[in-house]
């Protein structure tokens, strides 16, 4: 009994590994339901709905290992720059400790899902402040520091700003963090909703020069979308891509530049013949491009209800979607 239970935790402390101490290939899904509804203004309406936890037992038995738990920063925090609702806080990490408690080998991504904006104001760019900005990651990264299976989104889909500033409003929150004691890998956004497509020569350059606190960049992973319909809005049931073009660019890219490494956070499509295909193709190449493209999470679960548009969730008596069972579940780690 007691070397079943040692082995059990030296089994655990190998998997949240990979071979060379490195982040492992990570796949999986975004439960979404504490983001319901930001707009892509950074306004909110107060109808966050928590993502249903028999989801992610559900998920890890098919070999799933990563759970993108998005959220409101006005759910978090009620008051701009103000303190982290505990009540909200009890909330949502009973979700993200499902998501973890799902499998040894599971991480969640903690996703501030906020386009770099707080009620139609830009962070550093007229509306929150840095240290508005900062303090909801300083308290979070209090509560939930020290834990590598943690992995903190530090905002989800910036777009429509100066991407400089943006630059260093994402430095000045990686050094919050890394102040507040905490050493979780941190995912960092570009603009164009952090699209994929225009990361090399958008955002990437500037977030090239983010410096991690800590030392090295092993921890400062870049946060990528890409979706697969016509304008990569990931609002149409049809798939036209596969997106291997553009994401064979960006691993060059990632390769030139220090060997860095990305995770594709959102991508997704509708339960169509054609998302089966491309979507299929897609994630077989993320896969293949591991370490450099560290792993998927694809849109979505959670909370949306099994006839959403790209919807993820399983129905209710546990079958899963059909994009699911024929591009996702085969591609998982
Ligand atoms: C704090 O969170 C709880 C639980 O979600 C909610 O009922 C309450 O209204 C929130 N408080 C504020 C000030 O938003
Ligand atoms: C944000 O967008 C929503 C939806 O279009 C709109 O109702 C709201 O007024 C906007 N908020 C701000 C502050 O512009
Ligand atoms: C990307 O964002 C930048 C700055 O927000 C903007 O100037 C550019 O037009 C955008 N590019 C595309 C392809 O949307
Ligand atoms: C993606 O599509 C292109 C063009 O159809 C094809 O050449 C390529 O093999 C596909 N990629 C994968 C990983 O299947
Ligand atoms: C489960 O429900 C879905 C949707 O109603 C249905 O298509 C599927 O056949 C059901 N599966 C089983 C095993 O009953």
């Amino acid at each position: 009994m007691y070397t079943t239970a040692l082995l059990a935790v030296l089994s655990t402390a190998f998997a949240s590994q990979g071979a060379n101490g490195q982040i492992p290939r990570l796949g999986g899904v975004n439960t979404a339901g504490y983001d319901f509804t930001v707009y892509t203004n950074g306004s909110f309406t107060d109808s966050a709905a928590p993502p249903p936890t028999w989801q992610y037992a559900h998920f890890s038995a098919e070999g799933a290992n990563l759970y993108r738990v998005p959220f409101a920063w006005q759910e978090m925090t009620p008051t701009l720059g103000g303190p982290i609702n505990t009540s909200f806080f009890e909330q949502y990490d009973s979700t993200v400790q499902a998501a973890l408690a799902s499998s040894p080998y599971a991480y969640a991504i903690v996703d501030l899902h906020n386009y770099a904006r707080w009620n139609g104001g830009i962070i550093a760019q007229g509306g929150p402040t840095n240290e508005q900005y900062a303090s909801i990651w300083s308290q979070i990264a209090a509560l939930y520091g020290q834990n590598d299976r943690l992995l903190f989104g530090v905002m989800n889909e910036p777009h429509d700003l100066d991407i400089p500033t943006w630059a260093e409003s994402v430095q000045y929150v990686v050094n919050a963090i890394r102040a507040a004691g905490a050493t979780n890998y941190l995912l960092l956004p570009g603009s164009n909703y952090t699209s994929a497509q225009t990361f090399p020569t958008g955002a990437g350059p500037y977030l090239l020069d983010v410096t991690d606190p800590l030392g090295g960049t092993e921890r400062l992973i870049f946060d990528v979308h890409k979706y697969l319909d016509y304008d990569n809005s990931g609002t149409h049931a049809e798939c036209v891509t596969n997106n291997t073009v553009v994401l064979e660019t960006l691993v060059s890219w990632l390769r030139e530049n220090g060997n860095r490494q990305a995770i594709l956070s959102e991508t997704g499509g509708g339960n169509t013949a054609s998302c089966e295909l491309y979507l299929g193709q897609e994630l077989a190449y993320v896969k293949s491009a591991y370490p450099n493209l560290v792993g998927f999470s694809v849109w979505a679960a959670g909370s949306f209800a099994t006839d959403y548009i790209l919807s993820e969730t399983p129905y209710p008596n546990g079958t899963d979607q059909p994009l699911w069972i024929d591009a996702v579940r085969p591609n998982l780690p």
